[in-house]
């Protein structure tokens, strides 16, 4: 995924496949070098954010090694966790629930959960708007939806200097203790990412209510958080 044009339909959902099979086993330590383990502290607060009581049921999706899902455990909720690729699930540590599938079209029952959470998978979907009804569909009314994605702080050194980080460094870190293809995708993938306010209008077409965009750290990473509507 290099240099070519970035890939559509149903041959980015191969090669989204077979770029997270092929990095998973580093998968951790490279996210941990590139967000200088920040990335911790922002699941814990979009968790936090679900408003949920403990106990509560919670569908991580694109759970990668299940960051996410670990962390929802942690606040003492049940988490199950669900990805496109076998790889990813599999290198995953103390994982308890796995499931493999496209989030276009998943195995569980309409209403299934009281929470979701997807952490950094938006722009790899093949399908952003019938992933977002998808998520709605296993919500049950008045479940709470929380989202982590990469953003771009807005102005001034911290921009320039996010900038530098993410387009020239992580790519060079992940090709390095990775996959060079797979790290120089990353900064092209933002090309496939709608803008926060057209992500709030397919979350609320979708059946969504009460949709808040937050930027996080000064625009760092960004949060989206949501109710199912009754
Ligand atoms: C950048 S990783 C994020 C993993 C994890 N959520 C995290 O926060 O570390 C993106 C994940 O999205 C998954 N993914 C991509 N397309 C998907 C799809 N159509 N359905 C489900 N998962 C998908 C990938 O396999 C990968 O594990």
């Amino acid at each position: 995924m290099t240099n070519s044009p970035l890939p559509t339909g149903d041959e980015k959902t191969r090669q989204v496949r077979a770029m997270f099979d092929a990095i998973a086993g580093r998968y951790e330590m490279v996210n941990r070098l590139m967000t200088l383990g920040l990335d911790a502290r922002w699941r814990r607060r979009a968790v936090a954010d679900l408003r949920l009581p403990a106990h509560s049921l919670v569908l991580d999706v694109a759970a990668g090694t299940g960051d996410f899902a670990r962390e929802l455990e942690r606040q003492a909720h049940c988490a199950v966790a669900t990805d496109l690729s076998y790889g990813m699930l599999h290198a995953g540590r103390e994982m308890p629930r796995r499931v493999q599938a496209d989030a276009s079209s998943m195995p569980f029952a309409t209403g299934r959960f009281d929470g979701l959470t997807c952490g950094y998978a938006l722009r790899n979907f093949t399908d952003l708007a019938a992933t977002f009804d998808e998520m709605a569909r296993v919500l049950r009314p008045g479940g709470r939806l929380s989202l982590l994605e990469v953003a771009e702080p807005e102005k001034g050194l911290l921009r320039a200097g996010f900038r530098v980080w993410f387009r020239r460094v992580v790519p060079f870190i992940g090709s390095l203790v990775s996959d060079r293809a797979a790290y120089h995708y990353l900064p092209r993938s933002t090309a496939y990412l709608p803008s926060s306010a057209a992500i709030v209008a397919m979350l609320n077409s979708s059946g969504f209510s009460a949709v808040n965009h937050r930027r996080v750290m000064g625009g760092l990473s960004q949060q989206f958080i949501a109710t199912r509507s009754l």
